[in-house]
C-alpha cells in the first residue's frame, strides 16, 4: 500500500481528471473548492489542467482562507458565493474529508472550514470528495470527534445541551496562538464524541437546534460522489 501522503496526492489527481472526462468539470464552469491536505492537490491538479489549456474561465468559491491564498499562488479566479455571476450555486464541489461510512455521509472540519465547506456543498450540483483509505469507515463520530462550530458567548449552555444528547466535549485549542481555535468566521468550535453511536442525518439537524451552534461536521443531506483507494493503491470511484 502507498503512504497516505501517496494516496491523497493520487486520488486528487484521478478524481479532477476522471471529472473532466465524464464532463463534470468543464470550461466555464463555477467551482466550490474545499480546504485541507487532500482538496490542496485537487487544486493544484485544477491548475494544471487550466495551465495546459484543457479548461478555461474556471470561476472559484473558496472554503477558507487558506485555498484562498493557494488559488491566488496558483491563479485560479477566486469569487464570492454571492457574487452576481456565482448566484449563490455552484456546478461542482470537491473537498477532502475526516471520515466516510458507508452511504457516503461524512465528517468533515478537522481544519476548521466546516461552516464554508458546508455551504459551497449544500449550494452545489455535484458534491465530491476526495479520501485516502483511512477515512473508510463504519460508524461515523466514534472515532473522529465531530467538530462544532459555535458563538463563542453561547459556549456553556451549547456544551450542556450537547452532552444532553449524549456526547463529550472538547473546546479545540489553538497551536502556537493561546487560547481556543478562531475559525475564518469568528466563531469557536467543539469537538465531540458520542457516548453511543447516533444516526449521523438524524443528529445533523438536532445539533443545529442548539441555540447558538452555528454548524456541525455531519454532513448528509447532499450526497457526494467519494472517490477513494483501495487495498491494491488503486482508485475507487464510488
Ligand atoms: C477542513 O475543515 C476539513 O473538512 C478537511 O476537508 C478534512 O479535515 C480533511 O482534511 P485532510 O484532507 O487534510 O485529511
Amino acid at each position: 500500500m502507498i503512504s497516505q501522503n501517496e494516496q491523497k496526492n493520487l486520488v486528487a489527481s484521478v478524481a479532477i481528471d476522471t471529472l473532466i472526462g465524464q464532463g463534470k468539470i468543464f470550461s466555464g464552469m463555477k467551482i466550490g473548492l474545499g480546504t485541507g491536505s487532500t482538496a490542496e492537490p485537487a487544486v493544484r491538479r485544477l491548475a494544471q489542467r487550466i495551465d495546459d489549456g484543457t479548461l478555461a474561465d474556471i470561476k472559484a468559491v473558496v472554503t477558507s482562507f487558506g485555498t484562498q491564498n493557494l488559488c491566488e499562488e496558483l491563479g485560479i479566479p477566486v469569487y464570492s458565493m454571492n457574487d452576481r455571476i456565482i448566484g449563490g450555486h455552484l456546478d461542482l464541489t470537491i473537498d477532502g474529508a475526516d471520515e466516510v461510512d458507508p452511504c457516503n455521509n461524512v465528517i468533515k472540519g478537522g481544519g476548521a472550514a466546516l461552516l464554508r465547506e458546508k455551504i459551497a456543498a449544500y449550494n452545489s450540483t455535484t458534491f465530491v470528495i476526495v479520501a485516502d483509505a483511512s477515512k473508510i469507515v463504519d460508524t461515523l463520530g466514534t472515532g473522529f470527534r465531530l467538530p462544532v462550530e459555535i458563538i463563542g458567548e453561547a459556549r456553556v449552555p451549547v456544551i450542556a445541551a450537547l452532552n444532553a444528547l449524549g456526547a463529550d466535549c472538547v473546546l479545540r485549542q489553538g497551536v502556537r496562538k493561546c487560547g481556543p481555535v478562531i475559525t475564518d468566521n469568528g466563531n469557536q468550535l467543539l469537538d465531540i464524541v458520542w457516548k453511543e453511536p447516533v444516526d449521523p442525518a438524524v443528529m445533523e439537524d438536532k445539533i443545529n437546534g442548539i441555540v447558538g451552534v452555528v454548524d456541525n461536521g455531519f454532513f448528509t443531506k447532499n450526497k457526494p460522489i467519494v472517490f477513494t483507494v483501495d487495498a491494491d493503491g488503486s482508485v475507487i470511484e464510488r
